[in-house]
């Protein structure tokens, strides 16, 4: 469990250098983003001075940390690198996968029935590879990062997007896909395109019902979904440093909402407290030594504008609680405004289920602030309108909040405490509904709230707000209620005001825990066997992917020609695909599912040109397989937008498809096709796309001299027994060209280590 000391002195000792050589060569004052980036710069990195938005960067990041549902492919494809140790300290976190049903005992015995081989899996490869091991019911992963892992300027990756919440720590940390973090466990450098830079100044003070989950609600609505894009968010100023290290990690964990690479606070006294009563008095003592280098230069205070591409400025003091959504995360209404737009909007005001916990927001100020809500209102009276659970982060904040008495207060009014874990934040919840297509209305204080994500229900409208706002609103039964200003009847049919919340930044006692639900890897994983059993549904080992045949590719057969959008998702679907995340045959069946055929356009509905039938995308594939056929996918702009899931570049390459021509392609997508050794082809007249037809057959020349700058050609046979050549376009340096033959990124790591 120990966090790597030794690591964080290492970083520490060479951080002020580093700084101060970033800063010759900008000639200017840094912020605090900039001193860690430039701080992790990969070692065959040279230092320029980055263009933003522009320049293409490597870093060496500090830590990886994975979930379960991303960590089976990840570690799936380190196992083929051929390392017999990670090179970074890494962990996995068994979260995502426990469902919500009927609380937190049965929930996870349930699970651990229901998941045994995937946990068994994560458990004996970590074991092996020297990898942290966070059981079932450990917590979820961000708030046990905060809690163990977590320091300030430092830099981690983590497969999930809201990674970032370790910015309340004043650490760089950005969501990636399980490739990536394979790279990084190999000793790979991590590519990076140098991020733009928004500042948000905070003045003044929150006070009364005021919490800092108001504060991203409020930047939410600012700045949009789409606002925080290739951007880190840098707050500062003395509001910045006024409130606690947790609320910290609240909003940098929902900057993940605005689509920002990750969010960050400057080291401050409050971060110091914190690491102090999580164990972690030395590390404080060793930022404290550098403290200047883990806050921004003193000059961008003064002059913000002049240092970040963009400046937004917030009053804590006249910052009064929101409420955002349904269905957006950027649809913030303040709650002075909020019965006005529930009737205005026509959202269901009676409140069906509220949920307080999750990643998010589950700190020890949370969960106290909110049980004096409801030991308030039980002593005047009152009592809950809505279903209420409560789901702890982690077990050590479990734990303490049961010794305190907290977990009584909230049983005492019927609230349902669920396992520590994901859960209703992931879909995975089990809820009881009469009629799934009646509008209904929940609130929570976790992060996203887009149509489906809680319960699959699309008739259900959820908002997101504080937990403080959650727990007034379960006690009103209604999201028309301001707590600042409404009257509740109790019992005795008197008019109750509640009082404003009280609670602690840390616990007066200090956290305790008895079990942490951690595992420690073995020593010497040489030893470890790694199961999998053949025969399993949801895992399967990988076999590594076919070196290149050192010829032009011929005869190449056309898959399907996908016409417009074609995001990750039309290319491998979530939802119930999920659970096949660990086995690449399986999750197979689900490739391009989603694409439209530009010849019908039709879904899953592809010309088979041996039989002249038509059948679903993978079906079709799986027989040119079998024939010993190749094929190709031709796709229009943008093609693989969406998530790095890398299963996306997985899937066709494991089918047989050798290559994907399009009119453009989204960066990581073609980057991850270049990782598992496909051949990512862009048309250099983008109108030839219309010269492709549905019986084609294709030969890709010019790849004996495939060299990084110089097109390749494709010959398109048309089935009237013309043809016609087109020049198309790659983006493959040197590096990635070697990739291509070796058969994959991996196969070329795994020959190094092996050697
Ligand atoms: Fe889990 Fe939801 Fe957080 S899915 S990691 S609790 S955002």
């Amino acid at each position: 469990m120990a966090f790597d000391i030794e690591m964080i002195k290492k970083v520490y000792s060479q951080l002020p250098d580093k700084i101060a050589a970033a800063r010759k060569v900008l000639n200017r004052p840094l912020t605090l983003a900039e001193k860690i980036l430039f701080a992790h710069l990969s070692p065959e990195q040279a230092l320029e001075a980055f263009e933003r938005g522009k320049n293409y960067v490597n870093f060496a990041p500090d830590r990886v940390a994975m979930q379960d549902a991303t960590a089976q492919m990840a570690l799936l494809q380190f196992m083929q690198a051929g390392r017999p140790k990670v090179a970074v300290p890494s962990t996995v976190h068994c979260d995502h996968l426990i469902q919500a049903k009927v609380g937190a005992k049965e929930d996870l015995a349930n699970a651990l029935t229901v998941n045994k081989e995937v946990y068994d899996f994560l458990a004996s490869v970590s074991d092996k590879y020297g990898i942290g091991f966070w059981k079932p019911g450990a917590g979820i992963i961000h708030q046990v990062v905060l809690e163990n892992y977590a320091f300030p300027g430092g830099m981690m990756i983590g497969t999930d997007s809201h990674t970032p919440n370790a910015g309340g720590l004043g650490m760089i940390a950005i969501g990636v896909g399980g490739a990536d973090a394979c790279d990084v466990m190999a000793g790979l450098p991590w590519e990076l395109k140098w991020p733009k830079l928004i500042g948000i100044k905070l003045t003044g003070k929150m006070s009364g019902w005021t919490s800092a989950k108001d504060i991203i609600l409020w930047v939410a609505g600012q700045l949009t979904v789409k606002g925080g894009t290739g951007a880190i968010v840098e707050y500062f100023g003395e509001g910045a440093d006024s409130f606690s290290a947790t609320g910290k990690g609240t909003i940098c964990n929902m900057g993940a909402e605005i689509g920002a690479t990750c969010s960050l606070f400057a080291y401050d006294d409050k971060m110091s407290a914190y690491l102090k009563s999580t164990a972690r008095a030395d590390i404080a003592e060793l930022a404290n030594g550098i403290k200047e280098h883990l806050r921004p230069d003193a000059e961008v205070y003064a002059n913000p504008e002049k240092y970040y591409d963009q400046v937004l400025e917030l009053d804590l003091s006249t910052l009064e609680p929101y409420v955002n959504g349904p269905f957006t995360p950027d649809l913030a209404t303040p709650i002075s405004k909020m019965k006005e737009a529930v009737e205005k909007n026509g959202w269901p005001a009676k409140l069906e289920v509220a949920l307080i916990g999750s990643c998010t927001n589950s700190s020890y100020e949370d969960i106290s602030r909110s049980a004096s809500i409801v030991k308030d209102a039980v002593s005047k009276g009152l009592k809950t309108n809505s279903e209420f659970t409560i789901t702890p982060g982690s077990e050590q904040v479990r734990f303490t909040i049961e010794r305190d008495g907290f977990i009584n207060d909230f049983e005492s009014v019927g609230g349902v405490v669920l396992a520590n874990a994901c859960g209703p934040c992931i879909g995975q919840w089990a809820r009881h509904v009469e009629d799934p297509s009646r509008k209904n209305t929940i609130i929570t204080s976790f992060n996203r709230n887009f149509a489906k994500r809680n319960d699959g229900l699309a008739s259900t409208h959820a908002f997101v707000a504080s937990p403080e706002v959650v727990t007034a609103m379960a006690i009103a039964g209604t999201i028309a209620f301001n707590p600042l200003t409404d009257k509740l009847k109790n019992d005795k049919g008197e008019e109750i005001l509640l009082n404003e919340p009280q609670g602690y930044e840390l616990p007066p006692k200090g956290f305790a825990v008895d079990d942490p639900g951690f595992q420690a890897p073995a020593e010497d994983g040489s030893n470890v066997q790694v199961a999998v059993d053949p025969n399993s549904q949801r895992l399967q080992l990988l076999a590594p992917f076919k070196e290149w045949e050192g010829t032009d590719l011929k005869g190449l057969k056309l898959l399907i020609k996908a016409k417009g959008k074609c995001t990750t998702d039309h290319i491998s679907m979530a939802g119930p695909w999920l659970k096949f995340r660990g086995h690449l045959d399986n999750i197979s069946n689900n490739m391009l599912i989603g694409a439209i055929n530009f010849f019908n356009n039709q879904t899953d509905s592809v010309k088979n040109q041996l039989t002249g039938e038509y059948g679903s995308v993978p079906a079709t594939q799986r027989t040119y397989k079998a024939e010993g056929i190749d094929t190709i996918v031709v796709g229009d702009e943008n093609y693989g937008e969406g998530s790095s899931r890398e299963h996306a570049a997985m899937e066709p390459r494991f089918l047989g498809v050798r290559a994907i021509l399009v009119k453009s392609f989204a960066r990581i997508h073609e980057t991850n096709l270049k990782k598992q050794g496909m051949l990512g082809l862009t048309f250099a007249n983008k109108d030839d796309y219309d010269k492709i037809l549905e019986d084609d057959t294709f030969d890709i020349v010019g790849l004996t001299s495939f060299a990084p700058g110089v097109p390749l050609h494709v010959v398109i046979h048309h089935n009237d027994g013309t043809s016609e050549t087109i020049e198309v376009n790659h983006t493959y340096n040197e590096q990635q060209i070697e990739w291509f033959k070796a058969g994959a990124a991996l196969n070329i790591i795994r020959k190094k280590f092996n050697a």
